[in-house]
């Protein structure tokens, strides 16, 4: 058990790989506070969390929406000690390109690039000086690899990476450290999927496992980019 009282924030904390995050954060001692829209989904993380014996808030709802980032912020603003942030919401439409919507493409960028990027904002200007941040951003094998029916969720998730390469320039003399994630198919809820439809596919608690490995690696280490993938991957 940590004798600090360090915080991680984690979007998406309802399920997947934020669900697993957060399970494997609180095994770690880590207070957390969580997010995410499905309220029944996110009280059993909250009480599995608490369950481990640390302390875990909630706020529940959009997160494009900016009431509920300000929730989150002014958590963080009254626990001071954030040692990290999981930016796992995220959503993908796919379809062929003619029949991908302007809702679709609008639902992508505001919950994958500008809630995103809001989050990581509003932490960095609350962060108290001395504090170390780690800011981990979950993107895509998609951000590199491109897909017929992925047009709009590629584009955002090469969005993701780029935006964490450019943040992390801008703010690691102030004790910001910025990383992307960037796994290949996981079993989870994504897509409208449920867990055990993704034969061959990353398990949650393994993405959990390394975005833990990157909060936890020593402050001089500067992790840009970090891809990961199933050994038993089939396509
Ligand atoms: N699964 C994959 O194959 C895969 C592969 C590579 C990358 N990823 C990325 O991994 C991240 C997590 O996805 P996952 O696989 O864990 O899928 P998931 O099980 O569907 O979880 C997605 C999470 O994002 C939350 N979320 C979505 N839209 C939101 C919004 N507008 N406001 C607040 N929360 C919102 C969901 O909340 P509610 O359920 O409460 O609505 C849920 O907690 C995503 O960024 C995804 O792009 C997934």
């Amino acid at each position: 058990m940590r004798n600090k009282k360090e915080y991680i924030i984690i979007t998406g904390a309802s399920s997947g790989i934020g669900r697993s995050t957060a399970l494997k954060a609180a095994e770690e001692g880590f207070n957390l506070i969580l997010s995410g829209r499905n309220v029944a989904k996110l009280n059993v993380t909250t009480k599995n969390c608490k369950d481990l014996g640390v302390e875990a808030l909630s706020v529940c709802g959009d997160i494009t929406e900016k009431s509920n980032q300000e929730k989150i912020i002014n958590l963080a603003k009254k626990n001071k000690n954030i040692v990290g942030v999981v930016n796992a919401a995220g959503v993908g439409r796919f379809a062929a390109p003619d029949k991908l919507t302007d809702d679709m493409m609008d639902e992508m960028f505001n919950i994958n690039i500008k809630a995103m990027f809001i989050m990581n904002r509003e932490l960095i200007r609350i962060k108290d000086k001395k504090n170390f941040l780690n800011i981990i951003n979950i993107s895509s094998d998609c951000d590199q690899v491109a897909f017929p029916d992925a047009t709009g969720y590629c584009a955002t998730k090469g969005g993701v990476l780029m935006m964490s390469k450019a943040l992390g320039l801008a703010v690691r003399k102030q004790n910001v450290r910025v990383a992307c994630i960037s796994p290949g198919r996981v079993d989870t809820y994504f897509n409208n999927k449920r867990p055990g439809m993704r034969v061959g596919a990353l398990m949650p608690e393994e993405v959990a496992e390394v975005i833990m490995f990157a909060i936890n690696a020593h402050k001089n280490i500067e992790i840009q980019e970090i891809r990961i993938d199933s050994m038993s991957r089939t396509w």
